[in-house]
This record gives C-alpha cells, structure tokens and sequence, in this order.
C-alpha cells in the first residue's frame, strides 16, 4: 500500500460547529487534554491570556473575544492524527465558515442542552446537510439544568432533518450528572469532576445490577428512556451516519469533562478517513496519485512582522514535501512551496510533510486564491468552494480622499481573500463599490482590517439593496430601464443586479419571465 494511502487511514480531519457559547472553544481544549497534548486545561488559554488556543491574532478578534480567522490544530489520539479545523465562532455567519466546511470530512455540532439548536446557526448546520458532512452531536453543558434530552433529539430531527441516534444516553437529570449508559453496549460509565475540569474526568464503568441501587430513580428513569429509543430504532448506524442521514448524540459537559472520550473515541471509531477527492467531473483523485490539495482560505497580513500572504491548502493525495513544485492549475504556474507551515494561532510551525486531510499554510502565496487546485503529476482540478448568495450589502469609501490608492490595494486584497466580495459599477471601477456579504460581521472585518493594514479609514455603510440576481448584457439594459436596480460586476467577471425591494424583482421575474435573473444558490 502506498504511504499516503496508510496516512490518510489515519487521520480524522473535522472542525466542531457551534453557536457562540455552547461551548466550543471548552471542548476543544478538553480535546487537546485528553489526546495529552497540554498537560491541563486552561494551559493553552493561560499562555498568552484569554482563548489563546483560538486563532485571536487580529486586533478586533482580541478586542472582542472572538475568533473571526480559521486555522487548524493537530493532534494525536489513540494512534491517530486529528486535524481540528477552526471555524469563526460569533454570532454572524461568514463566508469563511463555510469555507472551512468545504475542508473537512466531518463535523462535531456542539449545543447547549438549556437552548438547543438556536437559529443563527441552523443555516450551518443545514449547510452541513446539504453538503453530506457527516455530524456528530455533542448535547453540552449537562451539569447545569436544561431542558429534556428527548426534547432536543426531536428539534434536531425536525429543525435539521437529521435523524439522532444517540450513542450515550444520560443518567441523572440536567444538572445532576452521574454518567452516561452507552446504548451501544449498554455500559454505564460513572463521572467524577475535578476541579473546573483541569484534569481528565475520572471515569468508572459499573455494573449495572450495582448503578441501578446506586442511582435508583435516576437509573430507572434512563433505563426507560432507552427502552424508548430501542422502540423507535434510534440506533447508531454507520451508514447513515456516513451519508449525512443520521447523526449520532453524546450527552456530556465539556467543562467537567464528562463524556469528552467517547466523542474522540466517535471520531477515531466511526468518522471518516479522508478519502478520494472527486475532481470537476466527478472522477476521483486517487489518495496514492501525485500531491494534490486546493486553497480553501487566503489570508493576507497574519502576523505585522511577516507581512505575507498565506493560502492554506487541504491536501487531498499523495504526499505533500516542502520544497516540492506545485502546478497551479487556474495559472499553469509552478508554485515552490519553500516555506510551509502550519498556522494556529500566532504561532507557526514549518511542515515538511503532509498527507491527506492535512492543513498546510503555503506561505508567499501572492498568485493563489480560494479554489485553486495544486498537483504534481496529472492535473486534476477539484470543484470551486461554494460561494455563498450574499444577503446583506454596504456600500465603502475611504474616509480620507488622500488615501484612496491604498483603499484599492485594501479593495482588491480583501475580494480576493473573500473577506466580502466586491461588486463594482463597470463604469465606475473603484469608485462606489458596493459591498456583498452573508453576515454583517464580514462588512466589520473589512473596515478594521483596511484600516489597521492598508491605513485606509473607511466608512461602511448600509446598502439599500435587498436581493441580487446573475443577469446578463440584454436583460442588464431592460433593467437599467426600471428604478430602483444597480448593475454590477463581481471580481470573477459575472454581471449581477442588485434590487432594492424584493417585492419589484418578484414581480419582475412574473411579467417578463424571459429576463435573466438567476439566484446565487450555493454550488
Ligand atoms: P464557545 O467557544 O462556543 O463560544 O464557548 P466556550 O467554550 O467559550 O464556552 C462558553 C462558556 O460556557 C464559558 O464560560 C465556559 O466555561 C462555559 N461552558 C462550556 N462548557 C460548559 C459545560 O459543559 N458546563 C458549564 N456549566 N459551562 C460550560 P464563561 O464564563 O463565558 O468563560 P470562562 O470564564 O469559564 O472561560
């Protein structure tokens, strides 16, 4: 068997999906203290102060206490490479996120049992559907009191159309946690906390003639709820599991610990290894065959005393060595990868190796964009990373007239790093670009970042725009005709039109159904 193909047996590589606070960032350290590699929780947090272990780097991202960049974490558990793709955690979708989704082969979806699936994240979670990433479910957050497991099992079932098949199973009400029975052994593992949870929780397996005079009610009423889920069949089951179907639940509390193992032993157990990437036309790229991997992120200006531009790459074949020629292959230009590393937050470390399912960061990245195929060997072009419809639009100028070269340079970098996308009038150019995004937070980024890197203060503001459609020439000049609409170009060359009232592009769309208005939809 050929090296990569061994390698890529053992990797696992996910991000962990949330809403803000339902507890990712915990989980992810608890992930790292369980695989040893930090010697306690809240080391990686105490190091550089507050979420060190997120990707804080940017200015705004420390002022606020959120992490808006996506990085990846590696780590060893049970023999196995877990590469950890970290998703920006606020309260606004972005692009970005969804981005990072196109990267890896599956998910945990991390819910607070007081809330559940709260909705500004149900359009991720649909996406991850959509997308047919297999989901593990982590019911978080069981040492405080919440609501009914059962009651969350039916809103994930109804609100993401996924069917939960729950793997463990809780003893003790919503904020007197005993332990959790695995279904699928029917074993009960007993839970002891530490304090905050800075250690491994210690964890006993006991008998169950023993728990059930032990835990009593507690025992007998998780009996009953299992002979429930017995009867409606909701078993873990690969398959579906694999086809984005089902989801297996795991009931635990990240901060005491509880139940953390068995979502890592999920992952190595039942998550997918990376396999064959199909290409454009369907055809799989063989994991054995020449180095392969495409940008899923570009990120310029990471860290002030490098000043670079960085494209991070998802290796989907053969074996990635540092120093190798890529071909690009939008460009047909060679590509050295002298500097490689792996980025997690500040800190980088230079990778001289990578298989698939591997995170690299290509460092000098200067002629990559999100999407692009990089091969040695046969070429192969893997299917461009979803482009979001945009829903919320601005409109940018610099504040300071004098520094209008540099707001272009900021214009141009941050399109292409896909912080926004800009529309631009093809008669203006530059001027009065209109600004599309999925979340407002993206129209956030944008300001900070054109102002702290391309010392181009500018003023974001609201858009009267409400929808966008693709058009094209002949149905742009009929459009001009009406009020209320703007014709523009997106960077990749396509014509669109943004509406100010979705009322009048409906009924656009019903008298003259020979217009061109095709929705953004998600590819
Ligand atoms: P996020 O990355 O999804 O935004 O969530 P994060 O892990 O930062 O957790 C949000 C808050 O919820 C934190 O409290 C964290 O300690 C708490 N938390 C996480 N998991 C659990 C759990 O299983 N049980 C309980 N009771 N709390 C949990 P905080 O007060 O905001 O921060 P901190 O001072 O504890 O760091």
């Amino acid at each position: 068997m050929p090296y990569p193909v061994e390698e890529a047996a053992r990797r696992r590589t996910f991000a962990i999906i949330s809403h803000p606070d339902a507890g990712k960032t915990t989980l992810t350290e608890k992930f790292l203290l369980y695989a040893g590699a930090v010697g306690e929780a809240g080391a990686v947090k105490a190091r550089s102060g507050r979420r060190a272990a997120t990707s804080d780097w940017m200015e705004m991202e420390r002022k606020r206490g959120i992490s808006i960049t996506s990085t990846a974490l590696s780590f060893e558990y049970r023999g196995l490479q877990f590469n950890l793709l970290d998703t920006p955690g606020h309260r606004d979708f972005s692009e970005d996120t969804y981005r990072v989704l196109a990267a890896v082969d599956s998910v945990v979806m991390v819910l607070d049992v007081a809330k559940g699936i709260e909705p500004q994240t149900l359009k991720l979670f649909e996406v991850c559907r959509t997308r047919g990433l297999p989901v593990i479910t982590f019911l978080n957050k069981y040492d405080r009191p919440g609501r009914e497991p059962l009651e969350l099992l039916d809103e994930i079932e109804h609100q993401i159309g996924l069917r939960p098949t729950p793997a463990t199973w809780p003893v003790g009400i919503a904020g007197d946690f005993r332990g959790v029975i695995d279904r699928r052994d029917g074993s009960f593992t007993r839970f002891t906390r530490t304090v905050r949870g800075s250690a491994i929780a210690p964890e006993e397996l006991v008998d169950a003639a023993v728990v059930a005079v032990e835990e009593g009610s507690a025992w007998s009423s998780a009996v009953d709820e299992c002979g429930l889920l017995d009867a409606v069949g909701g078993d873990v089951d690969r398959a579906t599991f694999l086809a984005a179907e089902s989801t297996p639940v795991f009931v635990g509390s990240a901060l005491t610990n509880f139940g953390v193992r068995h979502v890592l032993d999920a992952l190595v157990d039942i998550a997918p290894a990376p396999s064959e990437r199909l290409d454009v036309d369907g055809v799989p790229r063989p994991l054995g065959s020449g180095c392969s991997a495409f940008v899923f992120k570009v990120q310029a200006n990471m860290d002030r005393s490098h000043r670079d531009r960085i494209a991070f790459v998802r290796v989907c074949s053969g074996t990635f060595e540092r120093g190798m020629v890529l071909t690009c292959g939008r460009t047909g230009r060679p590509f050295a990868t002298k500097y490689a590393s792996q980025v997690f937050g500040a800190e980088r470390t230079t990778v001289d190796e990578a298989y698939p399912g591997d995170v690299v960061g290509l460092v000098n990245a200067a002629d990559l964009q999100i999407g692009d195929s990089l091969y040695v060997g046969d070429p192969v072009e893997f299917p461009p990373i979803p482009r979001f419809a945009p829903e919320v639009f601005a409109s940018a100028r610099p504040i300071d007239t004098g520094k209008w070269k540099q707001f272009r340079r900021g214009l141009e970098q941050l399109d292409s790093e896909g912080v926004v996308q800009v529309l631009r009038d093809p008669l203006q150019g530059d001027a009065n670009p209109v600004l599309a995004a999925v979340g407002q937070l993206q129209f956030e980024v944008f300001a900070d970042r054109l102002d702290v890197e391309f010392n181009a203060p500018t003023e974001v503001s609201a858009s009267p725009y409400e929808s966008i459609r693709f058009t094209d020439e002949p149905t742009a000049d009929r459009l001009r005709e009406i009020g209320g609409i703007r014709i523009l170009r997106r960077s990749d060359g396509r014509l669109v039109a943004l509406f100010e009232s979705r009322y009048r592009l409906q009924r656009l769309e019903n008298d003259e159904p020979d217009l061109v208005l095709e929705p953004i939809t998600v590819s």
